[in-house]
């Protein structure tokens, strides 16, 4: 970020005032309005923050209209195709492509961080079996925050560096564990001789009954969506786990925070509600009912996996998806998939359709996520824990940029009051 010398002059109630203009390595220039209120007793006004920078950030770069996604740089179909999710994770955390050394000791603690305190298996007994994956990952990462004491004073790099491994590592277990108890089967501990997605798909899939090898295609496909959904920018989670960070509270009670706003269908619930919805529709002959009341104002029906705050393109994440999607089902023998096909024809059918393109409305990341984690063998309902489980990274990245960023505040917005002005108490005799 360098300030330009530009500014922008502001004229309000016949003062001018001059905003200083920043700009970045990428993307639009930026208004810098810190001293605004101090200086013209104004608010600026962006519910939903469609125009609003909320910090300076090196991790992640997204052009929504080009419809590119950067990691520290490096392109995600890039990465997607030719890192792994652990180098992926190491590069959101550190700013670089690691050595072979400095990945295989990353790789080795992280590996030796995967099982979770013995006792934390006692909370998942308190909910009932039937409980949302996304319920309990909230409740036992939230939990986290009572167990490790010696990884939670942000001030000290060591302890942030071992919440940060902890929280990458421990997730996938969390995961599964909720997956294992929401079936009733036993929970399965994590191997340290297999690799990060080929772990997670073990403490999944593997029952003591019988032998469990994982499948290299299966192992692969699962890394490539950890990856793809590793880290987007100031989204609605990651700016919950800064915003709950800003007051310096506990590291793992802040991820917790960040997972239940992801777990809403607007966010990161829609690559179930993407699923279900697909399965709603059937067949493809019932598309154009769906997509007339995806244009129906009177309906608040929306086709769940399109559209984007950002992208007004593509998603770039969701083309590297649907190539994947093709791949994996394929080499899984069910390419004639019919789910698939009813989304291929939906995707056709919005994409020729004036009103998605008027409105800039294109798959995203959640639109072909669920079909190949179905295709694997999840349950709909693990869907977003495994978004989850992916995008711990990019919350516990930007989490770790805020802390050490000395210019770090804590973050209060302020708002357009439009309630009553003031007035005196009436006794209750005289309402
Ligand atoms: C993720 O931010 C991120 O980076 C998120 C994410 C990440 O990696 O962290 O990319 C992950 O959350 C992806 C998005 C997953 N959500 C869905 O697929 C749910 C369906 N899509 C939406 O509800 C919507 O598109 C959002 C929430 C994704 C974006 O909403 P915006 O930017 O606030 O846009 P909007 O709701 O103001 O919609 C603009 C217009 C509206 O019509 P008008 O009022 O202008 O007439 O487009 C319409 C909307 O009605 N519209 C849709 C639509 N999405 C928007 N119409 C039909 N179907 C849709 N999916």
């Amino acid at each position: 970020m360098t300030d330009t010398n530009k500014t922008a002059t502001l004229s309000l109630k016949g003062e001018t005032y001059e905003l200083p203009i920043l700009s970045p390595t990428a993307g639009p220039d930026v208004l810098d309005i810190r001293k605004l209120y101090s200086q013209a007793d104004v608010f600026t006004f962006d519910p939903g923050f469609t125009s609003t920078a909320s910090c300076d950030s090196s991790i992640t770069y997204i052009d929504g209209e080009a419809g590119v996604l950067l990691h520290r740089g490096y392109p995600i179909d890039q990465l997607a195709s030719q890192s792994h999710f652990l180098e992926v994770c190491y590069l959101l955390l550190y700013g670089a492509l690691p050595t072979a050394a400095q990945l295989e000791d990353f790789e080795s603690r992280v590996t030796n961080h995967t099982m979770v305190h013995e006792q934390m298996h006692r909370f998942f007994t308190g909910f009932r079996r039937d409980a949302h994956p996304m319920a309990v990952m909230t409740g036992v990462v939230g939990a986290m925050s009572a167990f490790y004491h010696d990884s939670t004073d942000i001030h000290d790099p060591w302890q942030r560096e071992v919440a940060s491994i902890r929280l990458i590592a421990k997730m996938p277990t969390i995961a599964a564990m909720a997956y294992k108890y929401n079936i009733g089967q036993p929970f399965v501990y994590p191997r340290n001789d297999l690799d990060y997605a080929s772990n997670f798909l073990r403490m999944c899939f593997s029952v003591p009954a019988e032998d469990y090898v994982v499948d290299p295609i299966l192992s692969r496909a699962m890394d490539r969506i950890f990856t793809l959904h590793a880290d987007h920018e100031q989204n609605a989670s990651t700016s919950t786990v800064r915003l709950a960070s800003s007051s310096g509270a506990n590291p793992f009670a802040c991820i917790a925070a960040g997972i239940a706003c992801l777990w809403g269908p607007a966010h990161g619930g829609a690559n179930q509600a993407c699923l279900e919805m697909l399965k709603e529709i059937g067949t493809p002959d019932r598309i154009p009912e769906f997509i007339a009341r995806a244009k129906d104002k009177n309906d608040p029906f929306r086709l769940m996996g399109f559209g984007h705050r950002v992208y007004k393109n593509f998603d770039p994440r969701a083309t590297v998806m649907k190539e994947s999607a093709d791949e994996v089902l394929e080499l899984l023998g069910v390419e004639n998939n019919p789910i698939l096909a009813t989304a291929k024809e939906l995707e056709k059918q919005a994409l020729d359709d004036p009103y998605f393109a008027e409105k800039k409305l294109f798959p995203n990341v959640d639109f072909y996520s669920g079909i190949i984690l179905e295709a694997m063998g999840f349950p709909t309902s693990m869907f977003t824990p495994i978004f989850a489980l992916s995008r711990t990274v990019g919350w516990i990245s930007q989490w770790k940029e805020m802390i050490e960023d000395p210019a770090m505040k804590i973050g209060r917005p302020r708002q357009l009051y439009t309630g009553e002005t003031q007035r005196d108490y009436v006794d209750v005799e005289k309402r």
